[in-house]
Formats: C-alpha cells, structure tokens, sequence
C-alpha cells in the first residue's frame, strides 16, 4: 500500500469558481464576508475572483472591489484567474497591497472546450499567457496553470492522456510554476485520474501539481484519494460544494472542502482547517443563496449541532 502525504494543502476556489456561475447577482460584501470566513477557518490559499471579461462571466465583474475589500491575513494566498495581459493589468492597476499573490492561467485539454471557454485554440491561449506568465513572475507573483478537461470534455467527449500530456507541457514550457489537473465535468474516475496525474508528474514535481475535481458524478472524492495514492498533496475544494462552469453545461460544483477536511481528517492527514469553520462559512454562503450546502458533510454536522443545540 502506497503511503499517503502527511500534509495537504486546500485551495478554496468557492468565491472564484462557486460564484461564478450563480444566476442571482451576489454582493462583493458577500464574497468578501465568505474569504474572511474560509480565511477564519484557516485556509490558506483562496481564489478569490477573475479578471475576464464581464460579457463573459457577469458574476466577477466586481473583481477589483473584492480584492481591495478582503482585509488580508498573514500567510494566506489570494489568487485570482487571469486569462490575458488584459486580465493582468486589470489586476495590478490597484494599490500593491490589493494585487494577488497568484494568478491563474487557465488552458483546456481540447481545442473545442479551449474556444468555447477562452474563444482561441491552444496554440493561442499558450502565446496569451507566455507574456502573463513573464510580467507576474517579474512581479514576484506565482503562477499556477489549470488544464481544464482533463478527464472528458463536454463538446469532444473522451479525452486521452496524451492530449492532456500535451498541455502540461505547454504550460511548463512557458514557466508557470504550478499544474492543476482540472475535471470540469467531473467525469473522471480512479485510474483515468491517476494516469492524467502521471502525465503532469512526468513535468512538475508532486509539489507543482494539483487536483480540482468537479463532483458531477459523485467521482471526485475518491478521486482525491485516488490522487493522494500517487503523492498529490494539494487540491482545489470549494465551500458547501459550489461551483460550476459557464461553458460546461450541467456540470455541478467542485468537491466541497468540509467533505475532503472531513476525509482528510479521517486519515489522520493535517490541513490546519477547522472543520467547524467550514460549516460556518457553508452555512453562511448558503443563507445568501437560499439554499442548503451540497457537502453531505456540511449538512451532517449542522445537523448535529441544531440536535444538540435543541
Ligand atoms: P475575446 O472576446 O476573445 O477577447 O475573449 P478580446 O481580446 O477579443 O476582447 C473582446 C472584449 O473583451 C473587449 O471588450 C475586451 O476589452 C474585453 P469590448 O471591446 O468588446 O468592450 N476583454 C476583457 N475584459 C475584461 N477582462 C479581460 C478581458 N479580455 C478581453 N481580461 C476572453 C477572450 C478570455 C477575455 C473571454 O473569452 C472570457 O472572458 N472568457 C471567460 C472565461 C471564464 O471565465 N470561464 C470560467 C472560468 S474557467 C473555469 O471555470 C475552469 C476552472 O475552474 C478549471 C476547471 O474546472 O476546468 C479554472
Ligand atoms: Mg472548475
């Protein structure tokens, strides 16, 4: 049995990835309250916005008010998705204080998700981000990339290693410091995961790579686990299991971060997150939605403590 890591790190992409794709306009105050609850919790990295285009994706259009209105916490990283050199300047015309310590540049497996999300091909995208890529790292700010598809797209269908394989590099290439293996329709199951993961392990060091795993098909749980076998020790959750993305039609919220603290937990694997915290912060985000968590592990527990508090 292969050992797992001992330590893990969680990025909450809720603000970012949960938000975006909701129908009813949330408050910047809102996504603000929700960062300083997941930061309270002991979160450590959060995605906290976009710099896109507001045609685009509306829900981020407050992107600048979000950053400038997060009151930072010491060793927390604050990173924002940043398709373009656009999306790039947009970020850092702020105050320095209010920049972002990462951007994310995000790719896609398949040159038909790639338009359909990101409107170029791949070859495309890759020439966009090299200069990103070049000007934040100037900065001092890390760069992470995603590879979206990954393990199926919802235009091409299957995807191959090899397509995936194909990105990593790509992404290397260019010198972004960190590779996210992206199932956007959450689609994947154990072994496509861990094979998809090989791939990115073959350019980036275990370190370097991460998962984020969309739960449309009850997968990405024990897609984590899947990916804890193979040594990956960061992962992208999403609180009270939002998320979701515009242009990948049915696809539902990322792997809820109470659940994976709670599997985490269970292992004996530390995070430094107050399961606790998560439920509060879930339980918040969801009163302003109006609707309960999607975390069975969010719902259990505030279960319990209305039991006990009855
Ligand atoms: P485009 O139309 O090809 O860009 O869009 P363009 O350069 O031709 O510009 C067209 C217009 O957009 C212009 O405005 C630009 O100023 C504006 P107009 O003259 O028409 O008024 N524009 C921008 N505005 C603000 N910020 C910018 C920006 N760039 C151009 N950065 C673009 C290309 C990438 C901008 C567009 O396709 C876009 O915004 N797409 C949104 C993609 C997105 O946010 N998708 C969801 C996030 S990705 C995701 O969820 C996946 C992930 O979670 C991993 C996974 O699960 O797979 C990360
Ligand atoms: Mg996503």
């Amino acid at each position: 049995m292969s050992s797992l890591p001992s330590k893990v790190i969680l990025v909450d992409v809720g603000p970012r990835d949960g938000l975006q794709n909701e129908k009813q306009t949330v408050d910047a105050a809102v996504k603000i309250e929700l960062v300083h609850r997941l930061q309270a919790a002991g979160l450590s990295e959060i995605e906290v916005t976009s710099f896109v285009s507001p045609k685009w994706v509306p829900q981020m259009a407050d992107n600048a008010a979000v950053l400038a209105g997060i009151v930072r916490q010491p060793g927390v990283r604050y990173s924002v998705l940043v398709p373009n050199m656009k999306g790039l300047d947009a970020a850092l015309s702020a105050p320095r204080d209010q920049w972002p310590d990462e951007i994310v540049v995000f790719g896609a497996a398949t040159e038909v998700f790639s338009r359909r999300n990101i409107n170029c091909s791949i070859a495309e995208s890759v020439e966009r981000f090299r200069p990103v890529v070049a000007a934040a790292q100037a900065q001092g700010i890390r760069v992470r990339g995603a590879v979206s598809v990954a393990l199926g797209c919802p235009y091409q269908g299957e995807v191959s290693a090899d397509e995936v394989e194909h990105v990593v590099k790509l992404l290397k290439e260019i010198g972004v410091d960190h590779c996210g293996i992206a199932d956007t329709i959450g689609v994947g199951t154990p072994k496509k995961v861990q094979a998809a993961l090989e791939r990115a392990l073959k350019h980036y060091t275990v370190a370097e790579v991460s998962g984020h795993f969309h739960d449309t098909y009850a997968q990405a749980i024990v897609n984590v686990y899947a990916a804890l076998e193979v040594g990956i020790a960061t992962f992208d959750a999403s609180i009270a299991g939002l998320g979701g993305c515009p242009y990948a039609m049915g696809a539902t919220g990322n792997v809820a971060t109470e659940d994976v603290v709670f599997l985490l937990q269970g292992l004996g694997i530390e995070t430094g997150i107050s399961l606790d915290g998560l439920v509060d912060a879930a339980a918040f985000i969801s009163g302003v939605l109006g609707r309960k968590p999607v975390s069975r592990s969010a719902n259990a527990l505030l279960a319990k403590r209305a039991s006990l508090s009855s």
